[in-house]
Order: structure tokens, then C-alpha cells, then sequence
């Protein structure tokens, strides 16, 4: 079965097609969004999440609601493009995905004659989507050096074709193994409090024929000292310059324990999820969500949500991107490093 398909386009290309994930695992359901508003709203309400998807999402909603609302008009779709970008690129502050694709589609167009504006747009686009779906394949094929058959792996969040335009990052050497007719465990947290693990990992490995349990996130770390684990693979939002990870919150706690136990502890992401320009984790903006995310608390009792937690470069044994495995520092242009 192939795997789903998170985002991309209507069949027209008139509108921005989600998968929308906040219904899984029991309701599959597209949506076609053409306002920038149904776009930003998708993005923070995690209807489309994970952060390559997120990227790809701002970059076509980009382009379908300029091409809407400038009715085709380059001159006003280039005024509109100047409002509509920060806002877009302001709905989520963690994954560097979603400012890297909103300034491509800015810089796509710099030295583009209005006449063509919306055309370029359209063309840069998808751009991202592809080069997103091809990066996910390359990661995968690189990724078989780390899964023997018979390999054990605990992942946290979801980093699979449901946070893509393609198979997934973290996910993608467990497809490419799995194809290969590699037997494998995975185990996936729960990833509280949105579920993510337990409602959109498991249901795309499932659905893949792939071996997944899910386990709560309290028990990650005595699954880890029981010698059940072969390897930890995660997804990143952000990598910084000296190779911090921005990922799902409860993903340090997973480095921790690995680290403790001798674990080996993978990140896999694309070369777009990589911030020259950060130099450490420290700098990294952590989104902060609503406390209603958490279930019900007694009256007047805060919450602490944050979404996401960084991991030191420290916990990290190698980072499988489209390009092999590589080492921090990353300097320079992204582009070039
Ligand atoms: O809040 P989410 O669901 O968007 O968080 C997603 C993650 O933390 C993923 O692990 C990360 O974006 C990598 S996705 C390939």
C-alpha cells in the first residue's frame, strides 16, 4: 500500500489538499484549502504537522491564495505576498521549515516581472513538494546502514510520511527497510499530549504491514534499560548550527535514557530542517501551546505545554539526512554546506 499523502495539490492545482490529521486514526479525511486563513489555521491547529510538511503546506497555500485573491493580478499578488508571508511564516515558531519555504517563495520572485509573479510562485512551490519527497526517499536509502534485520526501534512523535510530502524522515529507513524484506519491532510513544505516535505513527506502519507497538511516554526509558531497544530514531523541527535538535517534546528525556544505556540515538531530517543560522539550541524558540491540550486540571491550575524540547548535540550519535550522514558543525549556506 502507498504510503498517505499528507499534503500536495488538488488535482487542478487550485488548492492546497491536506490530509487532515487531527481525525486520524479514525476518520481519513482531505480538505482543499484555498485562503491564506485555512492555511494558517491547518498549520496551527496541526491539521498538517510535522515540520517538512509544514514547509511544503505554507508553500502551496502560499501560492493558491495569491493566485485567489490577486484574481490573477501580478502587481497586486507581489503587494499581497508582503503581508501574507510574515503572517504565514509567524503561525508556528519551532520547525525552521516553515520560515526556510516561505523565504524561498520570497526570493523566488525577486527578480521575477510581475507578468510571470504567480507562475513562479506555482513553479517554486512545487518545487519544495518534490525536492521534500525526493530528500525523504534519499534518507531512507541511507538510512538502511542503521537497520539490520531483525532491528528493534523506538521512535517518538511522528516523523513518517504523515509529517512529509514523501515516506517521512525518521521513518523513511524503516520503509526502505521494510521493503528490503527486513523483519522489524518498532516501538512508538504515545508522544503526549497530542498523540501523535500512538494515533499517526501506528496507524501508517500498520497500514504498512510494519510491526509497531505503542507504549506510553513514562515507559520509554524502562523499554530502553530492559535491553529491548536496538536503536532510537527521531525526526527534528530545527537542528542548530553545533548540532542541537529541536524535536517533539519528550524527545530529550528518550537521549537521556539511551545515552544511559548505551543506545545509539539517530536523528534524521532533511537539509531544510538544518539552521546554519542558530548557532545552539539555546536560541531556538520553543512554541508554547494551550493548556486545554492537557485534559482537564483542577480549577485555576496552570499548565506548562511546551511543544517541543531540545536535545544536545551531545545525546545525538549521528544525523542521517538526504546527503549521508554528516557532522556538526554545520556552517554556511544551508545550500552549500
Ligand atoms: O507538533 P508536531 O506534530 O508538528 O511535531 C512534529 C515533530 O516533532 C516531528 O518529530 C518533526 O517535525 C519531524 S517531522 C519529519
Amino acid at each position: 500500500m502507498q504510503p498517505p499523502k499528507a499534503v500536495g495539490w488538488s488535482p487542478n492545482h487550485s488548492a492546497l489538499r491536506i490530509l487532515d490529521q487531527r481525525l486520524l486514526p479514525g476518520v481519513e479525511l482531505e480538505r482543499d484549502l484555498v485562503s491564506l486563513e485555512d492555511t494558517m489555521d491547518a498549520i496551527r491547529t496541526l491539521a498538517v504537522r510535522g515540520a517538512p510538511a509544514i514547509g511544503v503546506a505554507a508553500a502551496i497555500g502560499l501560492a493558491v491564495a495569491l493566485r485567489r485573491d490577486s484574481g490573477g493580478d501580478g502587481t497586486k499578488a507581489r503587494h499581497l505576498l508582503t503581508e501574507y508571508a510574515p503572517r504565514l511564516a509567524a503561525t508556528r515558531p519551532t520547525a525552521v521549515n516553515l520560515t526556510w519555504a516561505v523565504h524561498r517563495m520570497q526570493q523566488a520572485v525577486e527578480a521575477v516581472r510581475n507578468d510571470d509573479l504567480l507562475a513562479a510562485l506555482a513553479r517554486e512551490a512545487e518545487a519544495i513538494r518534490s525536492e521534500d519527497v525526493r530528500m525523504c526517499e534519499q534518507i531512507g536509502e541511507h538510512g538502511l546502514a542503521i537497520i539490520p534485520d531483525g532491528a528493534r526501534v523506538l521512535t517518538h512523535c511522528n516523523a513518517g510520511a504523515l509529517a512529509t510530502a514523501g515516506i517521512g524522515t525518521a521513518l523513511a529507513p524503516l520503509y526502505a527497510a521494510h521493503a528490503r524484506g527486513r523483519a522489524l519491532t518498532v516501538y512508538a510513544d504515545e508522544t503526549r499530549p497530542l498523540r501523535q505516535g500512538a494515533r499517526l505513527t501506528a496507524w501508517e506502519l500498520v497500514r504498512a504491514g510494519i510491526n509497531v507497538s505503542v507504549l506510553p511516554d513514562g515507559a520509554a526509558a524502562s523499554l530502553i534499560g530492559q535491553g529491548l531497544v536496538d536503536l532510537v530514531i527521531v525526526g527534528a523541527d530545527r537542528i542548530t548550527a553545533n548540532g542541537d535538535v529541536a524535536n517533539k517534546i519528550g524527545t530529550y528525556g528518550v537521549a537521556l535514557a539511551a545515552h544511559a544505556h548505551g543506545v545509539p540515538f539517530y536523528v534524521a531530517a532533511p537539509w531544510s530542517t538544518i539552521d546554519v543560522a542558530t548557532p545552539t539550541g539555546a536560541h531556538i524558540v520553543i512554541e508554547h501551546r494551550q493548556a486545554d491540550e492537557l485534559g482537564e486540571l483542577p480549577a485555576l491550575v496552570p499548565a506548562w505545554n511546551p511543544a517541543f524540547d531540545v536535545t544536545p548535540r551531545a545525546l545525538v550519535r549521528g544525523y542521517l539526512t538526504d546527503r549521508g550522514f554528516v557532522d556538526p558543525p554545520f556552517l554556511g549556506d544551508r545550500e552549500s554546506v
